[in-house]
């Protein structure tokens, strides 16, 4: 049996992930792999109640230790019940978002420590990291502006610029601590050339892990 593979996507709201999701999932199942497809805050009835309340909780003041708090309480329950799971079976795991969003959204975007976020990661994860994740990069303006016909803008679609422009640069930040792992895609090019690079990258990865 192969072993399990563990693929998240990041980026700014208007980054592109649901079609990056769906051209990472392409390449693998093209590999034969069996893929989880699934996301965070979420992925379990309790990880999306949390995420409801995350998300919609307009009327909740929620300050950002709990929101922190409340993203990783989601995370081991999802680490549990799905990946976990799903990677000691061999299957590939695609993860729409994952920790590196709470260094870039709690971190860089509210000001929670790196120290802070680190004890938790050790303690909710040990020593389980993503194999291989995709940064989908683009200028938040660039991004709100795609994101910004929705409607019901949710807690974080809520924040302004500022805001994004620094979740982007906490997202650039680990991309240069460890480039190994992230792979940074200008997802402002074209739809052809970002699925491209997307499964470009995808396909480099399959080749050193086989
Ligand atoms: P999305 O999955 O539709 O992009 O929405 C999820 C939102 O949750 C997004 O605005 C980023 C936010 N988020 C965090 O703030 N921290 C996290 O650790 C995760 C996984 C998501």
């Amino acid at each position: 049996m192969s072993r399990g593979l563990f693929i998240t996507l990041e980026g700014i709201e208007g980054a592109g992930k649901s079609s990056g999701l769906a051209y990472v999932k392409e390449v693998l199942v093209q590999a034969g792999r069996e893929v989880v497809l699934t996301r965070e805050p979420g992925g379990t009835p309790l990880g999306e109640r949390l995420r409801e309340l995350l998300l919609h909780g307009g009327d909740v003041d929620i300050s950002a230790d709990t929101e922190t708090l409340l993203i990783f309480a989601a995370r081991a329950d999802h680490l549990r019940k799905v990946i976990e799971p799903a990677l000691a079976a061999g299957k590939a795991v695609v993860c729409d978002r994952f920790t590196d969003a709470t260094y870039a959204y709690q971190g860089g975007g509210r000001g929670v420590s790196r120290e802070r976020i680190t004890a938790l990661e050790r303690w909710v994860q040990g020593g389980l990291r993503p194999d291989l994740t995709l940064l989908l990069d683009v200028d938040p303006s660039t991004g709100l502006a795609r994101a910004g016909n929705r409607s019901h803008p949710d807690r974080f679609e809520r924040e302004d610029g500022k805001f994004f422009a620094r979740v982007r640069q906490a997202y650039l930040d680990v991309a240069a601590r460890e480039p190994e792992r992230l792979r940074v895609i200008d997802a402002a090019a074209t739809p052809q050339e970002v699925k491209h690079r997307v499964q470009q990258a995808v396909r480099e990865f399959l080749h050193v892990a086989a």
